[in-house]
């Protein structure tokens, strides 16, 4: 019998599209919904029956990510953490990970991306099927951001086959992007080791696919059907956060004083809205504190925050964050952790800053 199916998720990477949050935190721990995006992979890969899971860590954030995913019996897996010492693409991190993997099919699963509907059907399929590679394809605006799939139809297949694979091509072909979810025999691992870097110095999982192609092995295209959105920039994880927060079933386990909550919201235990209105969908952490506050929809308040006189939309702050005092409104803007906005009272009236590197403010 072939050995159970591991999971690699891979959660190194510098995360330079979402500085400054990612000079202090790992991109992969930025929250959706308040819940760190890494962890919808992991549950994804456990409601596939994946119990085997090898994380692939930066030596920058490695601890970081250990201590927030531990060893997995929070999640019903067991993880191994793999580091990889330098960011040199995703087929390095796959042959990085090879003592992990050893000789067991596998699914690789980008640590920030985040999958409609999860993975248990296509891990499903791949096991019934067993071709060398399944990969995964969306439609995209800006198929030039990503790898791009060239299909090619065969008679009496309603997917067709893979002829070509390009990583972030300028001129795509088609506008099918590579999802970061990926299925792999153990064949993966020769075909790495094949490969050269490619223009931006990686060895690309997207050209060791290729050379499975050109070898003549078999890769299934799977487009998928719901959303997909890889959460490496701000807009993106702003969307990702809507999209989550559009599945959530509204609950109160908070307090509410003279306050009103529209919509499907969730209200976290020891939360408190003192004279406050929420529209979902949203959702307040623990312990966050509303006052005098308008929460608007796709707003995702983390644990202790504290909004105050203010009214927020269409945002995402973390940990211990509070804005106080704003005269407009503020939206689709991603606070760090213990990031405090405020109108001050000292004269002259002027803009007074404290940002870290790389921020952005926008006024208007
Ligand atoms: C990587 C892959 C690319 C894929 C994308 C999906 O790109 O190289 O083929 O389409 O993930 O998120 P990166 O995020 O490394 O630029």
């Amino acid at each position: 019998m072939a050995p159970a199916m591991k999971g690699l998720i891979l959660s190194g990477g510098r995360g330079t599209r979402l500085r400054p949050i990612t000079h202090t935190s790992a991109k992969q721990l930025v929250p959706v919904a308040n819940k760190p995006v890494l962890f919808y992979g992991i549950e994804a890969m456990a409601a596939a029956g994946i119990g085997e899971i090898g994380i692939i860590i930066a030596p920058e954030t490695g601890d970081e990510i250990r201590s927030a995913a531990g060893d997995g019996s929070a999640f019903g897996v067991r993880i191994t953490y793999v580091v990889q010492d330098e960011p040199a693409g995703l087929a390095h991190a796959v042959l990085t990970a090879e003592p992990f993997l050893g000789d067991s099919s596998f699914v690789m699963y980008l640590g920030d991306n985040l999958l409609q509907g999860g993975i248990a059907e296509l891990v499903a399929a791949f096991e019934a099927e067993r071709p060398d590679a399944l990969i995964l394809l969306t439609p995209v605006p800006d198929p030039q951001n990503y790898g791009v799939a060239e299909l090619e139809a065969v008679a009496g297949s309603e997917r067709g086959r893979v002829v070509r694979l390009v990583e972030k091509p300028s001129a795509p072909k088609t506008d099918l992007a590579l999802v970061g979810v990926y299925m792999f025999t153990a064949g993966i691992h020769d075909a790495a080791r094949a490969i050269v870097p490619s223009a931006r110095g990686e060895l690309e999982i997207t050209d060791a696919i290729q050379f499975l192609v050109d070898g003549g092995r078999r890769v299934e295209p799977y487009v998928v059907k719901g959303w997909w959105k890889d959460t490496g920039r701000l807009a993106d994880m702003l969307e990702a956060n809507r999209l989550v927060l559009e599945t959530l079933v509204g609950r109160s386990e908070g307090e509410l004083v003279d306050s009103q909550v529209e919509g499907s919201v969730v209200i976290e235990p020891g939360a408190r809205l003192e004279r406050s209105t929420v529209r979902g969908p949203a959702i307040i952490g623990s312990g966050a504190r509303l006052i005098d506050a308008y929460v608007g929809p796709y707003t995702a308040v983390g644990e202790g925050c504290r909004i105050e006189r203010a009214e927020v939309e269409h945002s995402i702050l973390l940990v211990g964050s509070s804005v106080i005092g704003l005269d407009g409104r503020m939206e689709s803007s991603l606070l760090g952790r213990n990031v405090v906005i405020r109108r001050a009272d000292a004269q002259p009236r002027a803009f007074r800053f404290m940002v870290g590197d790389n921020s952005e403010i926008e006024i208007l």
